[in-house]
């Protein structure tokens, strides 16, 4: 039987990044609770993320670094949250390639820092209150490493062994050990989610399918790493945010949840797809956009597949993904279509314009 937790002070880490700004919108927007959002605002956060919701009364936004334990400890304390959803990381795989210490200061030592002040804040909360708290780390399927893209019927567990393969996995890896830890030996109440390959609005355009429309857009050629035959699988990001949720509100204490859209394709389907989309909404005279399609030098250490077993959150919280990938996909591309400025100023306010990034 799971129980439903009170959440009525929720405090959001990364909030104005890709889905730490989806779930806030979410939030701010179909829920009562109020939300504190601390967010260092690095290369990857936007406050254009948080639109129409920013100076909501039921959101709070803090700009500060979880790297400094004292700054957010003492905005954490001051807001009494029921409950934290950590979000904020270094997520990209090729900048973690090209330089790993953001991510080792980010990822591992500001989920310390955050467990830190949780087990502190806990100890001293009334006994209804601790059996309401929960810390709820967000993490990925990339700490267990990669599926061999022959073995077609293999899938992550929540009880696969951890090998990761990247910076960004690895540091990932290290502070999903550190929230079992903090369960295990200090009794804190952690949940902890592994979610797949996540796309949508607002997804920062490093990420492959934001990138990939983006240079279509701008008629410049699509870079596929290696064959193209690696696979992922694929997350509309609203569908995360339901699951999120539910393993805020429901998820058993000690417990890992893994979270993945059923959708797994090779990166060559999904950027065939992205042309095919775009040019029958937006043709372009004499250009087929597959004919931009170039393959380009394999990224170091290139995970082959991912895929999630998530028949664990299924039938333990009722969850299922609704988006089905032709349906996400189309509506994602519309969405960019819409915010071509956004683009733009992402463009010119985080010295960001495509280029590959990680390549020895
Ligand atoms: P993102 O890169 O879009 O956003 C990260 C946010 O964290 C940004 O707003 C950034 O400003 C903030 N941040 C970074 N360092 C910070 C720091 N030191 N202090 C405070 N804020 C900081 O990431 P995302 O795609 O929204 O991912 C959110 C979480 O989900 C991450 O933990 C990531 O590892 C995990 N995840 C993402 C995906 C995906 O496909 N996007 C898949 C699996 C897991
Ligand atoms: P990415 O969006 O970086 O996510 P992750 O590495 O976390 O899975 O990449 C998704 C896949 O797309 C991955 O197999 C690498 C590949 N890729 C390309 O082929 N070209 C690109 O320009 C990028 C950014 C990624």
């Amino acid at each position: 039987m799971t129980t439903t937790r009170c959440i009525k002070r929720l405090a959001v880490t990364g909030g104005a990044g890709f889905i730490g700004s989806a779930l806030i919108r979410k939030l701010v927007t179909q829920t009562d609770i109020q939300v504190l959002n601390i967010d260092a605002l690095t290369y990857a956060g936007d406050l254009s993320t948080l639109e129409g919701v920013i100076d909501h009364p039921n959101h709070t936004f803090s700009k500060n670094n979880i790297c400094d334990r004292a700054a957010v400890s003492v905005v954490l304390d001051q807001f009494q949250p029921d409950a934290l959803i950590h979000l904020a990381a270094e997520s990209h795989v090729d900048r973690s390639i090209e330089s790993a210490d953001a991510f080792i200061q980010t990822n591992v030592i500001g989920t310390h820092n955050l467990l830190a002040w949780a087990r502190g804040y806990y100890e001293q909360l009334p006994a209804d209150r601790k059996s309401n708290f929960v810390f709820h780390h967000v993490s990925t399927d990339e700490v267990f490493g990669s599926l061999a893209l022959e073995d077609k019927n293999s899938k992550f567990t929540e009880t696969t062994s951890y090998q990761p393969n990247s910076p960004y996995s690895a540091s990932k890896a290290a502070s999903d050990h550190l929230v079992r830890v903090w369960y295990k030996t200090h009794g804190l109440p952690t949940v902890l989610t592994n979610c797949s390959n996540n796309y949508g609005p607002f997804h920062f355009p490093e990420k492959l399918i934001p990138l990939m429309i983006s240079k279509c857009l701008t008629g410049e050629k699509l870079p596929v790493y290696g064959t193209g035959e690696n696979v992922r699988d694929w997350l509309y990001v609203d569908d995360h945010v339901e699951a999120l949720l539910l393993v805020l509100n429901k998820g058993k204490v000690g417990e890992s949840y893994n979270i993945g859209g059923d959708n797994e394709l090779t990166n060559l389907t999904v950027v065939s797809q992205i042309c095919n989309i775009l040019d029958a909404v937006e043709p372009v005279k004499k250009l087929k956009r597959t004919d931009l399609i170039t393959f380009v030098k394999d990224r170091p250490g290139h995970d082959e597949r991912y895929a999630m077993d998530i028949s664990k959150i299924k039938s333990e919280l009722g969850w299922t993904p609704k988006y089905s990938f032709d349906v996400g996909l189309k509506q994602t591309i519309n969405w960019y279509l819409e915010h071509r400025d956004w683009l733009k100023h992402i463009a010119e306010s985080k010295n960001y314009s495509g280029q590959r990034l990680g390549v020895k």
